[in-house]
């Protein structure tokens, strides 16, 4: 009988990735399946996310849960990964004696070895190391569950905003070669992915090496996917506004199949609160990037990270966030409340806001973005829209659904000829929360 995983993943996307392999690696090496409960695991495996506190906290409830079953199964294996692993370390062994493993986000890899080290030495193990690219070499290639997948390019920041744990966590930037990324791309193609997404910390900050020794930039590697006749559709995420080069913002006018959305955090419209953060950048220098953009290309679609109650965020700074989300029209947005992490330099500022003044602001700032993401939504009826149609309709028989560049679901009248296939549409209206349209032609 084969041995049951139960993973448990927070946070980002890199770390759903992430989670996609470690199944994969402990499914063919360690003859495990995944299990929906931890109540009958033979091994738990948490991938945690250390952003911001309330990430943090949420592991360490759950390690309380998994401490009375392993004292009930003694065969129990838990291991912790991920950012909150990597930051800790032996600490989490210290506070958690009862935990097995713990390994970084470069070192899920060496998870069977581990594993395997535990049984023959009865002591915990712990590797947080950055070995470099080591780690892909060493993963299987991600098995396709639909005409979408990612691909991890780059990994780790070299950026230290002054609030971040990301350059401690998941160690500085690096690429991996052009070739490697190509060959993997065409491996999920010749599987039925037809929508890549381009994963990583910083993706436009990627230099990947190419075989002739020179480096290609993400502009570059937008163009060697695009070329792939397959991929019908590229995105990407996450990137920094210092990294907009001019080669990447005419990427949107020149390459049809790269969608017509850009995820670019801001976090603030204060050129005071933005150079406390280190950002590097000034809010008008945000809005020249975003005024090219759309000369580029005027259809874009704009969504951003904002962080509220930095310390000693002022009223009017607070506004000038609450004005640039409202100049630059951002779409649906993500908006946090500042989280003070260990060692990182915002957290020696000492801080005179309330918590109760931050947490009023973020629902204000809330409230204005919804409306916003809203009126995209009503304004998108009427229009023409790509979608790839990926799945059946999860409330209403007889529809089908896929996704627009600006991550709306859309309904459609089912076809099967039309699964998997990147249909144009026109938004007629709803279909219960999500839009509903009418297919104007499919890709074949
Ligand atoms: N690479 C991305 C950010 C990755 S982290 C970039 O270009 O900025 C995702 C988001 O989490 C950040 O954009 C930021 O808005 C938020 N975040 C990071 N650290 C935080 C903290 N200490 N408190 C609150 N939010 C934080
Ligand atoms: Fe974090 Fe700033 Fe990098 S938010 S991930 S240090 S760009």
């Amino acid at each position: 009988m084969k041995r049951k995983l139960y993973l448990k993943t927070f946070g980002c996307q890199m770390n759903e990735y992430d989670s996609e392999k470690i199944e994969q690696l402990l499914e063919g090496e360690n003859n495990l399946s995944l299990t929906q409960s931890a109540d009958e695991a033979d091994l738990i495996v948490l991938n945690t996310c250390s952003i911001r506190e309330k990430a943090e906290v949420k592991v360490y409830s759950d390690l309380g849960r998994y401490r009375k079953l392993k004292e009930v199964n003694p065969n129990l294996r838990i291991a912790v990964g991920g950012c909150v692993a990597s930051q800790e370390g032996e600490n989490i062994i210290k506070q958690s004696p009862f935990v097995d493993l713990v390994f970084g986000p470069q070192t899920l890899h060496r998870l069977p070895e581990m594993l395997k080290q535990r049984e023959l030495q009865g002591i915990p193990q712990i590797d947080i190391s950055f070995p470099e690219i080591e780690k892909f070499d060493k993963l299987p290639a991600l098995k396709n569950n639909g005409p979408s997948a990612s691909v991890s390019i780059m990994e780790g920041c070299s950026k230290y905003c002054s609030f971040c744990v990301v350059p401690y966590t998941r160690g500085e930037e690096i690429s991996r070669p052009l070739d490697d990324v190509i060959e993997e791309i065409i491996r999920l193609t010749l599987s039925g992915v037809k929508e890549i997404t381009l994963l990583g910390q910083n993706v436009n900050a990627y230099r990947g090496l190419r075989s002739d020794g020179k480096i290609a930039d993400f502009a570059m590697l937008l163009e060697y996917v695009a070329s792939i006749e397959e991929v019908k559709r590229i995105r990407f995420t996450t990137s920094h506004p210092n990294e907009m080069t001019d080669g990447l913002i005419d990427c949107f006018k020149q390459i049809d199949k790269l969608s017509k959305f850009l995820h670019l955090p801001i976090q603030s419209g204060s050129d005071r609160v933005l150079s406390a953060m280190k950002r590097n950048y000034t809010a008008l220098e945000y809005k020249s990037i975003i005024r090219k953009l759309k000369k580029s290309c005027p259809q874009i679609t704009l969504s951003s990270d904002f962080i509220i109650g930095f310390p000693n965020e002022t009223d009017e700074e607070f506004a000038q966030t609450k004005q640039i989300l409202q100049e630059i029209n951002f779409d649906y947005s993500f908006s946090f409340l500042y989280s003070a992490r260990p060692g990182t330099p915002a957290s020696f500022i000492k801080d005179n806001i309330s918590k109760e003044v931050k947490e009023a602001r973020l629902k204000e700032f809330q409230t204005l973005n919804n409306q916003q993401g809203k009126n995209y939504t009503n304004q998108m009826i009427g229009t023409k829209q790509r979608i790839l149609i990926d799945s059946l309709s999860s409330f209403e028989k007889g529809y089908m659904k896929g996704k627009t560049d600006n991550n709306r679901v859309v309904e459609i009248k089912y076809d099967e000829n039309l699964f998997n296939q990147m249909v144009d549409v026109e938004i007629k209206g709803f279909l219960g929360k999500n839009l509903m349209g009418e297919v104007l032609k499919s890709e074949d």
